[in-house]
This record gives structure tokens, C-alpha cells and sequence, in this order.
């Protein structure tokens, strides 16, 4: 009968100023079960840890080169090190030295002289502790993932059916936020960002579902009554999306009527006080609302739209988002 061996994964330890012949001890010590590398600390170490990160880092507490303290506190301070697990070696076992690394977020010592099997089963213990962490964060990214997925997917349902009451917009916020990812584009956004923006443009105007149809649908132009109700559908907007766990989705609703110059609504935010992905999605939105065929005006000749823009570049619109739409309009055939 044939057997498989199952080849476990070896781990890399990462050891930090150790003199040449204590390292050497270590590699008795610990090369049979792991990768070993050794390095002074400084900028490599982070280059390291970005390309391949270690397992575990072994640290030398003692060395007169450099203040071991700020040696851990900077690998703390970095989003990868900081889930590395780091063992500190203690030669003087000065009960203060050895709380100061606990302190500093150490996951364990070992003593000098080394005491291998000690020294082993302390590594073997953080890294098993270190590999459990990171599978259940790695889990609960995946489970966070599909609740997000999900709720997005009913959201963006609740505001599919708001825009089917509005007979004026006829997939308005679909050409927002389409407009919206290009200039986000242009600003050299990543992935996550721009999807983040997609969502907040497809759902700027949800808070419409709490206006009455009959303001929404009025063909006539709004009194100062029906306009302070049909204001309103920022607030409600942000106030169904504030919730959202862990994305910033109400930013669009709550924002996307602020002006450049402070005279819009609800926050009188201006500049750049307006968080920029309301500022792409204001110009998007007025663009597509004049671009847009309506019921009440008529399709808006393409230069008198770009001309509208770049009157209310500085004073309603954020100037370099219009730049950026207009340099939109000219490469994409389509959106004219
Ligand atoms: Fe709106």
C-alpha cells in the first residue's frame, strides 16, 4: 500500500542583531524544523516583511547597537509586523527587562544561555497561536465579505425600486456612478476605494423612497415648501445607510448637495472639508442631470453642458473634479 506524506509548511523565523556565533547557535537549534534568516534592523527588515513576511521574529534585547524598544515599538507601529509574533532574548533575566517586552507587546522570552527544547516548544507554541489567529481572521473576512455582499445587494434593490417611482431619472444613478469610477480613474484610486465610490453614487439619492411621489413626480417647479421636503432626502439617505457596518456608504447621500463654496446643504461643508467622493459625485450627478433627457427641459446641448460645469467650477463644483469630467466627456463618445 502506498502512504502520502503530507509536506508541513515551514515556517520562517526571523532573527534580528544576533552576533554571528549566537546565530549560529540558533541554527543548531531551530534549523531542522524552520527557515531561518538573519538581519540587522532597519528598513530591510520591513521590505521583508512586505514581500515575504517571517512566522516569528527572534529578538536580540541585548545588543548594544540599537534601543530594542524602539526596535519593537516600530515593528508594532507596521500594519504587517505588528501580527508578527516576536520572542525577545533576556541574558541578564532582569524581571523589569522581561515585563518592558511583555509591555511592549512581546509574545514570550527565551533566556541566555539557550535552553533548546524550552527555546523550541516556545516557538512551536506562537506560531500554532499565530497561525489559529490568522485563520480565524482570515475567516471572519470571508463571513464579513458575504454579509457586505448581501447587504449591498438588498440596498442596491431598495434603490432600484426608488428610481422606478421617479420618472425623471430612468437610470440616473447607474450613470453616476459610472461616471464617478472613471474620475476616481483618473485620480489613480484603487480597486477597493472605487467600488466604495460606485456604491456611494449608485445609492446618493435613496433617501428619494421618503419622498412623496407627488413632489418627486411634479412636472411644475416646487414651491419653497415642497423644495425644503424633497432637501430632505439627504438626510434620509445617510440615515438608512449610516449603518452599514464597517463602509462609509452614507458619505454620497449625506453630501452630494454640499457646493465648492459652502452654499449647498445640510452640513455648509466647503472645499475640501466635503469628503472628495461627494465632491466626484456632485459633478457627476449635475452633469448627468443635464446631459439626461428629462421630462421638463429637454436633452441639454453636449458644449452648453460642459459650459455649465465650468461656470460652477470654483464656486458649486470642486474645480479639479471638473477638469477630470470634462476630460471624461471627451474620451468617452458615449457619455455625450
Ligand atoms: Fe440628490
Amino acid at each position: 500500500m502506498e502512504h502520502q506524506k503530507t509536506r508541513k509548511k515551514r515556517h520562517k523565523i526571523l532573527v534580528i542583531e544576533f552576533s554571528e556565533t549566537e546565530f549560529l547557535e540558533i541554527c543548531d537549534i531551530l534549523l531542522e524544523r524552520y527557515e531561518i534568516q538573519q538581519m540587522c534592523f532597519g528598513e530591510e527588515v520591513f521590505s521583508l516583511i512586505r514581500g515575504s513576511a517571517p512566522d516569528l521574529i527572534l529578538l536580540d534585547c541585548e545588543t548594544k547597537k540599537l534601543d530594542w524598544y524602539k526596535v519593537v515599538k516600530s515593528l508594532k507601529k507596521d500594519d504587517i509586523a505588528a501580527k508578527i509574533p516576536i520572542i525577545f532574548i533576556n541574558r541578564s533575566a532582569k524581571q523589569a527587562e522581561i515585563l518592558k517586552g511583555f509591555k511592549l507587546g512581546c509574545a514570550d522570552y527565551v533566556r541566555k544561555p539557550f535552553e533548546p527544547d524550552i527555546m523550541r516548544s516556545k516557538i512551536a507554541t506562537q506560531i500554532e497561536l499565530s497561525d489559529y489567529r490568522n485563520h480565524m481572521e482570515e475567516m471572519l473576512m470571508r463571513e464579513k465579505r458575504k454579509v457586505v455582499k448581501v447587504t449591498l445587494e438588498a440596498i442596491h434593490a431598495i434603490a432600484q425600486a426608488e428610481e422606478a417611482k421617479d420618472s425623471y431619472t430612468n437610470a440616473h444613478s447607474e450613470r453616476v456612478a459610472e461616471y464617478a469610477v472613471c474620475i476616481a480613474k483618473k485620480l489613480g484610486w484603487k480597486r477597493e476605494r472605487i467600488e466604495l465610490l460606485k456604491n456611494q453614487a449608485l445609492l446618493h439619492d435613496i433617501g428619494k423612497i421618503g419622498v412623496p411621489d407627488n413632489i418627486l413626480n411634479k412636472h411644475e417647479p416646487l414651491t419653497d415648501e415642497e423644495y425644503e421636503t424633497m432637501k430632505l432626502h439627504v438626510k434620509i439617505g445617510s440615515e438608512i445607510l449610516k449603518n452599514f457596518a464597517g463602509e462609509k456608504l452614507y458619505v454620497g447621500a449625506l453630501y452630494h448637495h454640499e457646493k465648492w463654496d459652502g452654499s449647498g446643504y445640510f452640513s455648509g461643508k466647503k472645499g475640501e472639508e466635503i469628503p472628495i467622493e461627494a465632491r466626484i459625485i456632485t459633478v457627476a450627478d449635475a452633469y448627468d442631470a443635464m446631459a439626461s433627457e428629462r421630462i421638463y427641459r429637454g436633452i441639454m446641448d453636449k458644449e452648453k453642458v460642459k459650459e455649465e460645469l465650468i461656470k460652477g467650477s470654483g464656486t458649486q463644483f470642486d474645480p479639479k473634479i471638473v477638469r477630470l469630467m470634462l476630460e471624461v466627456i471627451e474620451e468617452n463618445a458615449a457619455f455625450s
